[in-house]
């Protein structure tokens, strides 16, 4: 489909920029049918069960990456690696309801609570957003290292300052995620406050995560605020 032949591309992308080394890095987007559309997809395997509650999800179907993918081979294959899981209509469970590869096997990526939270987190705000990315751009997770700018004020003041554009292209700046444990909950619900005034966070000595409407938007968000990051060390050099 469509949806899947643009992550492809933007798999792409994130593995000609250098910022998806062996399996860093990856995406959900939410592919629910439209409310009218009544029709109950083929589910694989029994429900598993989530280890916390995402009621708002109820039913939701969400397109993600495979835990392990390469976003190298996604952009060769991408249904290979990629899978559509449903929510329980408890919300506290899913079930795969398709994957390119054998569907009982698929494992969704293990950044699954982030995705889940901050999936659930578009749907309570309706604000339009259906897309998460997180990938590893080597200049953002560099700046992440400087403790100077180890808060979201000093960031967008330096980020404002190195690249002017950035308040049109991501005007509600940059939102600064100190580190927790890839992959775990605290990663998740941390990002999701952070979310509340930003598009764009950084995930402290980790990665990036960009929200938006659609995959190729959302890219960009990363792709500008990593120029900014890039000139800045350049600057630095000089
Ligand atoms: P996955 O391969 O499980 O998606 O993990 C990659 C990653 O970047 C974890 O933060
Ligand atoms: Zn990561």
């Amino acid at each position: 489909s469509e949806i899947i032949y643009a992550t492809q591309e933007v798999a792409g992308w994130l593995w000609e920029k250098g910022w998806a080394e062996k399996n860093a890095g990856n995406i959900s987007i939410n592919v629910s049918p439209s409310a009218t559309d009544k029709s109950s997809p083929k589910k694989y395997g029994n429900p598993r069960k989530l280890v916390c509650r995402f009621p708002a999800l109820a039913g939701q179907s969400l397109l993600v990456t495979a835990a392990g993918s390469r976003m190298r081979d996604l952009s060769r294959d991408p249904a290979q690696y990629l899978g559509i899981i449903r929510l329980s209509s408890r919300g506290d469970a899913y079930q795969v309801t398709w994957s390119g590869r054998d569907p009982f096997l698929f494992q969704p990526t293990s950044e699954l609570p982030s995705h889940l939270a901050i999936q659930e987190f578009f749907i309570i705000r309706r604000n339009g957003n259906k897309v998460v990315l997180h990938t590893h751009p080597d200049e953002l997770v560099a700046l992440t290292h400087l403790p100077v700018y180890k808060s979201t004020r000093d960031l967008n003041r330096l980020m404002r300052a190195i690249h002017p554009e950035i308040s049109y292209h991501i005007p509600r700046g940059v939102g600064w995620v100190p580190f927790l444990k890839p992959g775990s909950q605290a990663l998740g619900k941390a990002t999701v406050s952070t979310l509340l005034h930003h598009d764009i966070v950084l995930w402290e000595r980790h990665g990036c995560l960009a929200t938006g409407p659609d995959i190729a938007g959302t890219f960009d968000l990363v792709d500008v605020l990593n120029k900014a990051a890039k000139i800045f060390f350049l600057r630095c050099r000089a």
